[in-house]
């Protein structure tokens, strides 16, 4: 027998790197991240700078166009995207095939997905008009989407997109507005969603990133591509951690009893890990992290209200970050830890956690795939395997066996 995995490392060609640990899958101007110094960066800015400073629409037209915008330019780019939050209206009745009490992630990839049924005329992925009109509408149909998703789980009817509304105020009032009542939209919460849409903007290649660029490097439309990052994201140890990471809090419920789930984390025959701790790249504080607990206290204080989860999540961290285990592993709180205690403040359900993620998560995605559509030395994505079944063997028919 063949020992393949010498065999592969006697030749050099090919590199054994299950998870992707070292392997770079493209050349990307988009997002960098020093995850030893806990630095993020969208094309050269710093994450604080554009969550403190900036708006959602801006760090899309950044992701997208390279450059931030000139008030001119914003004003076009928010202009455009408004014109595109509108659902073909037979998309509503798509969502009355789904049951009731669908999780709205699930919701989300048939419905993103089923957008490439509706907008045929923005598929052609050669002409790169058609990509930027399919990258709009995926932005701006995002919100209008994920609040439909959540209006059916609650048995409410649908809310028209209000474009007088800004991009993350007109998703509030789609979610939390009832039909023929106002709707006043909070500035801090509105200020504070935006800040979070931000930070989930863009992480560069990611699993739901990987899975969009690898999906489109066969061609498939944009509205599949994306469907098909709606589904990675989905999973707990990436976008689901958010709503894992509260369900935890809510779980361990008070102070005293976190050395129980510290010590469990720790516990190598015991599954449990600590939900929004620990990352890929980071081996230092996820600079997103730090934007958002900030941010938990703005919204508390503009609310009035005082979850208890907080202190929970507090005093967690404290006491992980003086653990020798997470130090030594390096594990600290990443973006999932603290969103949702802000979400869950505003009134989001757990299950519409990781529906937000994927809402802001688009920007980067869209811009992800046109960066790699763009490049002219684009290839299909076709990984190889090291080969572990057994060596060729005769078929024996099936009376015989
Ligand atoms: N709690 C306890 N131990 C942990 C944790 C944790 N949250 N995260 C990692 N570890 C330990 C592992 O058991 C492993 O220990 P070992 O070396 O003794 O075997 C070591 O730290 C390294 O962990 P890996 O899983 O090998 O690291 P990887 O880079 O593959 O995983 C991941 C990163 C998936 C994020 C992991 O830290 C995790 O599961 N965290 C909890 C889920 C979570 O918060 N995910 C959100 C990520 S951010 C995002 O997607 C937006």
């Amino acid at each position: 027998v063949v020992d393949i995995r010498k065999l592969y490392a006697q030749t050099g060609k090919f590199t054994y790197d299950p998870g992707f640990t070292s392997t770079a899958s493209c050349e990307s101007g988009l997002t960098y991240i020093d995850g030893d110094e806990g630095v993020l960066l969208h094309r050269g800015y710093p994450i604080g700078q554009l969550a403190e400073q900036s708006s959602f629409m801006e760090v899309a037209y950044l992701l997208l166009n390279h450059e931030l915008p000139s008030s001119d330019e914003l004003a076009k780019f928010e202009n455009t995207i408004t014109r595109h939050t509108m659902l073909h209206e037979q998309l509503a009745t798509f969502y009355r095939g789904f049951r009731r009490d669908a999780h709205p992630m699930a919701v989300m990839c048939g419905v993103a997905g089923a957008l490439s049924a509706f907008y045929h005329d923005s598929t052609d992925i050669t002409d790169p008009k058609q990509r930027m009109i399919a990258s709009h509408r995926l932005i701006a149909k995002m919100p209008t989407i994920a609040a439909m998703a959540y209006k059916y789980s609650v048995g409410q009817p649908f809310l028209y997109p209000d474009n007088k509304l800004s991009y993350t105020g007109n998703f509030l009032r789609m979610t939390f507005g009832v039909p023929a009542e106002e709707y006043e939209v909070n500035p801090v919460v509105e200020k504070a969603l935006d800040r979070i849409f931000i930070l989930h903007a863009d992480h560069e290649q990611n699993a739901s990133t990987s899975t969009v660029r690898l999906a489109g490097s066969s061609g498939a439309n944009p509205f599949a591509c994306i469907a098909a990052g709606i589904a990675c994201l989905w999973g707990p140890a990436h976008g689901g951690a958010n709503e894992a990471a509260l369900n935890m809090l809510h779980e361990i419920g008070r102070p005293e009893r976190i050395p129980e789930f510290i010590a469990r984390a720790k516990d190598k025959n015991d599954p449990f890990r600590l939900m929004g701790f620990g990352h890929r790249v980071y081996k230092n504080y996820d600079p997103r992290a730090t934007v958002m607990q900030k941010t938990v206290r703005e919204v508390f204080e503009a609310l009035k209200v005082n979850d208890p989860v907080f202190e929970v999540a507090l005093q967690l961290e404290e006491m992980a970050l003086k653990d020798p285990y997470f130090v030594e592993k390096k594990l600290f709180p990443n973006v999932d830890f603290y969103s949702g205690v802000i979400l869950s403040a505003i009134g989001f359900p757990t299950t519409m956690f990781t529906a937000l993620f994927a809402l802001a998560r688009t920007v980067g995605w869209v811009a992800q795939w046109n960066e790699m559509i763009s490049d002219p030395e684009q290839k299909i994505g076709r990984p190889r395997q090291l080969y572990t079944g057994p060596t060729q063997r005769d078929y024996v028919p099936v009376g015989q066996r």
